[in-house]
């Protein structure tokens, strides 16, 4: 069964009108459709018809072709006419983790320079792109803030808007245009590896926050504090079948819109200027097989571009079109034909411009989507006034304070960490207690961090790489006083006695995308993947003295038997930099108290079996304790014995 569009270029004259299917027309009809968020500036556009029209074929394929840092040069940039440049996850200036703030700002204006100096009639600006996902978290000495999933729990638009001008502020700072955040997914099966990155399995949450951030990120497109957003990953990315990283949504045509394409409504009124397109592939409701939305003319066109009245450019994922059935990752005319504007090749991306100028040549990709395509990278560009205003030129270029904001990631980590529970008020410990700190994870960035952090994964990294923030260790001395404190990372030094209470800090190791899936049969348990942390609160639990634990995760999952041995429960998600700003919160210092609430249910089960039905909830989505909202909740059921979830 294909799906497409009836595009056939005869004599160079191209029919673009698709020829729906009718599962394709019924798909488009199930989305609610929405204006173009602003009218065109016909003096603009008339600009951009004049540039595309004075454009080699060559000179427009370069335009829409996005290699990665590590695979182009400058001169390449020139001689290619390259429109956009990224960095994934773990790629710096020099491929040099410490590069310095002005090797950002220098090497951002060597590719600036290389696009003003090719030989086109009218030059064109580049536009980088990098994952500032929490912060701009790739670059060293940076402020990195809590992930969405700690975000969500704050359910503060207001705050995650200002996450946003302060993320702008930090990308610019290196010299950068544009940020691909946020992500937009409706997460419903935590065995995920991108859960954290989402805000909740609430699309109202979900819509309401990537708004916020979008406006924080963009401001007025034109100032020096702006970057351009993306919206992402259009669309279902966070309702695979069991979780898995690019799979398959099998949501109906009903829950495929009003669950994972909530936040587009509310990004695109933000007039997001970017959309990237998702990994996953769509069967509404398991029947009808629409396979890759990379590939698929009807989502990318029929719903996004037409029915939902985007003017942006759409941008394909990282390698993505590989996946679209007949497809290589240097040559897609599917993908190019679904309507996808810029194309995320990053290290094939000659042979991609060679392809796809032979695509055009040969008629298999008309040269009117081609224009459509250029017209609107000029179109994202004239609106963020590069044509006028290099990036360069901004205030905030080169600036490293512009790199740190850390009162506002203090205070998102505070209104991000959820008290689980707190019998006998175990907290607030007050001041002029003896504590004992055990957990390898209470002297971590890496783990408070968590992916998308430096590197991809958030691995290959030590506090070495994070000379800016505070560990929970740290924090707890700064409240507590070093005599107060001491860190036993193994719980070894715990003597009934010698201290009032115990803080452990536990917390998964880093992942990011595919690497922290939890595929099924597995347990989604906590002290199932990690043993040696339950084994660590079995010798300090129970002793009289009481036990607070605090939870770095990247996403809800059982953790019964944690929270037994536990007299308070903290989940901390993954609070980026400044996780030591909690233990202010611990001790309840200037009547501090916890205010988040969960924006996913926590599971009572190691098999949620996703869409987090009622019966499977050990706290509701929206449960949250306080200091003044206490409640005892002594011993809880545990699930023993289960080796699998078949
Ligand atoms: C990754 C992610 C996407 C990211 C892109 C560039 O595979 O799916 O979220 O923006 O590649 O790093």
């Amino acid at each position: 069964m294909s799906f497409g569009v009836a595009a056939c270029a005869v004599g160079g004259q191209t029919d673009l009108t698709p020829q729906w299917s009718a599962d394709e027309a019924r798909a488009i009809a199930a989305w609610p459709g929405r204006q173009p968020t602003g009218k065109l500036d016909p003096e603009v556009e008339a600009r951009i018809a004049r540039i595309v029209g004075g454009m080699t074929l060559e000179q427009k394929i370069g335009q829409i072709t996005q290699p990665d840092i590590r695979y182009i040069t400058p001169d390449q940039v020139r001689e290619y006419y390259i429109g956009t440049i990224l960095n994934g996850g773990g790629a710096w200036p020099g491929m040099n983790k410490h590069a310095r703030l002005e090797d950002w700002t220098g090497l951002a204006g060597q590719y600036a320079a290389a696009a003003l100096s090719t030989d086109m009639a009218v030059k064109v600006p580049i536009i980088w792109g990098i994952d500032a996902v929490h912060g701009n978290n790739n670059v060293v000495g940076a402020t990195i803030f809590p992930h969405n999933i700690g975000l969500g729990a704050a359910h503060d638009p207001a705050l995650i808007e200002r996450i946003g001008r302060s993320t702008a502020r930090s990308v610019r700072a290196t010299g950068i245009g544009w940020a691909f955040a946020p992500t937009l997914a409706v997460v419903q099966n935590q065995r995920w590896g991108r859960s954290y990155e989402s805000y909740s399995s609430d699309p109202a949450l979900v819509a309401a926050n990537g708004a916020a951030l979008v406006r924080g990120l963009q401001g007025s497109l034109t100032g020096d504090g702006d970057v351009i957003a993306s919206a992402k990953h259009f669309v279902g990315d966070g309702g695979t079948h069991l979780g898995v990283d690019q799979g398959e949504n099998r949501a109906s045509a009903r829950d495929f819109v009003s669950l994972h394409g909530a936040g587009y409504y509310t990004a695109l009124d933000a007039d997001v200027q970017t959309v990237m397109i998702s990994y996953n592939s769509w069967t509404m409701g398991g029947t009808v097989p629409f396979g890759k939305i990379h590939g698929s003319r009807a989502l990318v066109t029929g719903v996004l571009k037409q029915r939902l009245g985007f003017d942006g450019l759409v941008v394909s994922d990282w390698n993505a079109i590989e996946q679209v059935p007949g497809c290589r990752k240097d040559h897609c005319p599917q993908a190019i034909n679904a309507g996808i504007d810029v194309f995320m090749v990053p290290e094939d991306w000659k042979a991609f411009i060679a392809n796809t100028v032979a695509d055009v040549r040969e008629g298999r990709v008309p040269m009117a989507r081609i224009d459509d395509a250029v017209t609107r990278v000029l179109r994202v560009k004239f609106r963020t006034g590069l044509f006028d205003r290099p990036l360069a030129a901004g205030r905030h270029t080169g600036d490293a304070a512009a790199l740190v904001d850390r009162p506002l990631a203090q205070e998102a980590v505070r209104k991000s960490a959820v008290l689980l529970k707190n019998d006998k008020a175990a907290l607030p410990l007050k001041a002029g207690k003896r504590i004992l700190v055990v957990g390898d994870a209470a002297d971590s960035f890496v783990k408070q961090a968590g992916g998308w952090s430096i590197t991809w994964q958030g691995d290959e990294t030590d506090n070495r790489d994070y000379p800016v923030g505070e560990t929970m260790l740290a924090g707890l001395k700064r409240v507590y006083g070093d005599g107060n404190v001491t860190w036993s990372a193994d719980g070894s030094a715990f003597a009934p006695g010698r201290f009032d209470a115990v803080v452990a800090v536990i917390g998964e190791p880093p992942y990011a995308e595919m690497k922290g899936d939890v595929p099924f049969p597995q347990l989604l348990s906590y002290s199932a993947r990690f043993p040696a942390d339950l084994a660590l609160l079995d010798r300090v639990a129970g002793k009289g003295v009481p036990v607070v634990t605090l939870l770095y995760s990247g996403r809800t999952l059982y953790a019964t038997d944690l929270i037994n041995r536990s007299d308070a429960f903290v989940a901390g998600f993954l609070p980026g930099t400044e996780a030591g700003a909690l233990a202010d919160l611990f001790a309840g210092t200037g009547g501090l108290d916890f205010t988040a609430r969960l924006s996913f249910a926590w599971p009572n089960t190691p098999c949620p079996s996703g869409g987090e039905p009622a019966g499977e909830s050990l706290f509701a989505r929206g449960f949250g304790l306080s200091y003044d909202r206490a409640r005892q909740t002594g011993r809880l059921n545990e699930v023993a014995g289960l080796k699998s979830c078949r």
